[in-house]
């Protein structure tokens, strides 16, 4: 079986590495991959937004299955062109993709079916927007309508911050048209938790769940990045909260995108806030969380291209999906001063027989060379969270590029978290 996956980054190479276990697959493409994913995969140079040449190159070279990972091919309809030419494809079409590609669709469909979330108002204009700030309540949180490379989400703490905000999106276009329309929404607070889902749009099974540390500096300080590091399962998802999540949250809105015309099939993320009134949904992804991935699949027991190939024939009610009783950790090393200004061109020495997912390197020669702001992300699992980060920084002490840069501190509040609520 052939398979292709449309992306490039750490948790494409999570996806890949899962995928390879699988005894049918005999070639596993990565469009257009990176020079760690060049390890597990045969990475060819076409980028993940180029619609037209990836259905080319599927037709063309007889893929049996693709997995599209990223949410803008998503957003843009890759999945939809795929299907066009008969190939089978694990992702959603584009109309079920708005559910990430427009936090107004987002907002609106949670109010319409009653689905928990901050309370909001979404501005066409800057005036109005302004305006409404003058006398909105702070801190207060500001969000780009569309895709905004994980950017567009400002909380202001200030009604300052609040007007720079709402001036940049939508005078200055600093997202272009994605901040023709925003989103300002109520400030929740609450420990944060990642769900992903598999779905098929009528069976729901959701995934071990996770906790991502987006800001760049320990003790969640510094700017937000793309993911520094993460651990599942996450310790604030209890029992009862996984419970009140699956009734109130995730299959209202499997049923809502249904009745709206808009079957999800694929992986759904539910980004969620515990508050003191209840989970509540902050975002929905339309795909796999990056780094999210890189602890969840690694727990994941049943084959993953068999839960995938289930999904798309929509006979996902058959399978047993199951997971480890155990913990995983995933510590991202970046190039020093990311998310801002980085260099990089750097050697990377590391072990080839562990979990490390590689999100930004080339290879010259048989070198690989540090060339992104994420470089990769170390990966451990273990039977409990504290050997699986003691054993996932260990495995980071392998691994060396000059310029490198790491959270010390991932999982320590989920550690502390677990001591608390085993008192
Ligand atoms: P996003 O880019 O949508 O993942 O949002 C980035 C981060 O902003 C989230 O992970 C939350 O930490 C924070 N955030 C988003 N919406 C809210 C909200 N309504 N209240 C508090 N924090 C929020
Ligand atoms: N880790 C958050 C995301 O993938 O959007």
């Amino acid at each position: 079986m052939k398979v292709m996956v449309v992306g490039g980054g750490g948790r494409e190479h999570a996806i890949i590495k899962k995928i390879k276990e699988n005894k049918n697959v005999t070639e596993i493409f990565a469009l257009p991959g990176n020079g760690g994913i060049g390890a597990d995969a045969t990475c060819v140079p076409i980028g993940a937004k180029d619609i037209e040449a990836i259905t080319d190159f599927a037709v063309k070279n007889s893929i049996d299955f693709a997995v599209v990972a990223p949410d803008d091919p998503l957003v843009l309809g890759c999945v939809d062109s795929l299907n066009a030419v008969g190939i089978k494809t694990f992702g959603p079409r584009a109309n079920a993709a708005i559910i990430e590609g427009s936090k107004v669709f987002s907002k609106n469909l949670m109010k319409k079916y009653g689905i928990p979330t901050a309370s909001y108002e979404v501005f066409t204009d800057a005036e109005s927007a302004l305006q409404y700030v003058e006398t909105a309540p702070v801190p207060t949180v500001i969000k780009a309508d569309g895709l905004a490379l994980g950017k567009g989400v400002i909380i202001a703490q200030t009604r300052e911050e609040a007007v720079d905000a709402i001036k940049s999106m939508m005078e200055d276009k600093v997202f272009g048209e994605s901040g023709s329309r925003v989103v300002i929404e109520e400030f929740l607070e609450g420990p944060e938790v990642s769900v992903l889902s598999f779905t098929d749009g009528k069976t729901l099974v959701p995934m071990i769940s996770s906790m991502d540390h987006k800001r760049a500096l320990d003790g969640d300080e510094g700017l937000n990045t793309g993911g520094m590091g993460t651990v599942a399962p996450n310790p604030y998802y209890t029992d009862d909260i996984a419970a009140e999540c699956m009734e109130k949250i995730f299959i209202p809105t499997m049923n809502a995108m249904n009745a709206e015309n808009r079957s999800f099939t694929g992986c759904l993320y539910f980004g969620l806030m515990i508050t003191k009134d209840g989970p509540k949904v902050i975002e929905y992804n339309c795909r796999f969380g990056d780094p999210e991935t890189q602890v969840v699949l690694p727990l994941l027991e049943t084959d993953l291209l068999d839960i995938m190939l289930a999904i798309s024939d929509g006979r996902l009610d058959e399978m047993e999906v199951r997971f480890s009783s155990g913990a995983a950790c995933c510590v991202v090393m970046a190039s020093d001063g990311y998310p801002k200004k980085y260099s990089s061109g750097y050697e990377i020495t590391m072990p080839r027989d562990k979990n490390i997912y590689v999100a930004g390197a080339r290879s010259e020669g048989d070198k690989l060379l540090s060339a992104g702001g994420r470089v990769l992300g170390v990966t451990e699992t273990a039977p409990t969270l504290t050997e699986a980060i003691k054993k996932a920084y260990d495995t980071v002490k392998t691994v060396s590029f000059a310029n490198a840069y790491y959270r010390k501190d991932i999982g320590k509040r989920a550690l502390a978290a677990t001591k608390n609520t085993s008192n």
